[in-house]
């Protein structure tokens, strides 16, 4: 996608190999800034503190993290250390482990002279896979969308939750495909974006890509979506996912279920995308997804553009109440649609996921 009109990936590495450059998600909106990652700690910092995030971005970001590390040392026991250093950045998107899995691999049967090479190369090929998967996820998105639009006629009103755009992937997006494929079209569109309460990532990053695309959208609070579903003002609703199970059910951001009960209650179609190494065939339902808990300052603080240009950061509560912080939510797969991968969509059922991935269902 394009940044002020200049062709630009969320993540990308350095032509001799010394580092990868990244956008600073953190200082988005406000600020467009890239940062050079060096080493592997660098890579899980960004992961941690979210200047990287989104479950594929998660994950291709991992994979540069091994590629860095093997700048310094490919030894059997450092790939080890670095790959559970990795893995404990973030634990609900399952693109991480699958990430560091498919590195490790990838590279543990080689002798340590050959590793380096081949991690900068195999961490590349996670990247263009995954701009590929997002394309073909759009691809089968648009025909949703095109098929709403031929049956009602005017514009098409599609709401999302959280990032799940191309900020959140190596390009594209994965729930923001199907709406970039769908305005490159020519399908009059207008996208009802979730600001994302504690870290506002409908707000700060989906609005400023959707900005930069030129897509008609507006952002609501969070607490807004389900009114708008009772008063026939959304036509359909797509968001990403940071792990699928077998069964269906969709770990995503929080608030994710919440939206997904009130599309049931008012029949407006809950689709999730998902690309393939986001389902964990390992789990039969969501119960087992680990949910992870960030810190009380996200809910308690939020930082915004002041008045003088500055990015400020300010209390919202009461000093002395505590807050909680869980990240992400469990939807149960009664409630999803369906789900839209790149390989078509399907039924979030056993039976509907194992007809497209019948080798991982196995
Ligand atoms: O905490 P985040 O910003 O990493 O959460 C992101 C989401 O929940 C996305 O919807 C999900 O990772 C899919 S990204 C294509």
């Amino acid at each position: 996608m394009r940044v002020h009109g200049i062709p630009t990936r969320t993540i990308q590495a350095l032509p001799d190999r010394s580092g990868v450059e990244i956008i600073d998600q953190t200082r988005l909106p406000h600020r467009y800034e890239l940062k050079r990652l060096v080493t592997w700690q660098e890579a899980a910092e960004a992961i941690s503190v979210m200047r990287v995030r989104g479950a594929p971005l998660i994950g291709a970001t991992a994979a540069y993290g091994l590629a860095l590390a093997s700048n310094a040392d490919t030894s059997d026991a450092a790939l080890m250390a670095v790959a559970s250093g990795l893995i404990e950045t973030r634990p609900t998107a399952v693109n991480l482990r699958w990430a560091v899995e498919r590195m490790l691999a990838r590279l543990v049967p080689l002798s340590p002279s050959q590793r380096c090479e081949v991690a900068w190369a195999e961490a590349a090929a996670i990247c263009e896979e995954d701009v590929a998967q997002n394309q073909a996820i759009g691809r089968h998105g648009l025909e949703l969308i095109r098929a709403i639009q031929q049956r009602k006629g005017g514009t098409v009103n599609v709401m999302t939750h959280c990032n799940a755009g191309w900020l959140a992937t190596v390009d594209w997006g994965t729930a923001i495909a199907p709406i970039y494929a769908a305005f490159d079209a020519g399908i009059a569109l207008d996208v009802w974006v979730s600001e994302t309460r504690p870290r506002n990532q409908g707000a700060a990053l989906t609005a400023w890509e959707l900005n930069q695309h030129g897509v008609p959208h507006t952002v609501i609070a969070d607490n807004a979506a389900g009114h708008l579903m009772q008063k026939g003002e959304v036509d359909l609703i797509i968001v990403g996912a940071d792990r699928v199970a077998a069964n269906g059910d969709v770990a995503n951001k929080i608030g994710t279920y919440l939206k997904a009960l009130a599309a049931n209650d008012n029949k407006v179609p809950f689709y999730v995308a998902v690309p393939g190494p986001t389902l964990d065939f390992r789990l039969h339902g969501g119960a087992g997804i680990p949910i992870e808990q960030r810190s009380a300052s996200e809910v308690s603080h939020i930082a915004g553009r002041g008045p003088d240009g500055d990015v400020v950061e300010v209390q919202l509560t009461p000093d002395g109440s505590p807050a909680l912080n869980p990240a992400f939510d469990v939807t149960p797969a009664r409630l999803v649609t369906g789900l839209i991968t790149e390989r078509g969509v399907c039924a979030a059922t056993p039976q509907g996921l194992a007809g497209l991935y019948p080798e991982q269902a196995r």
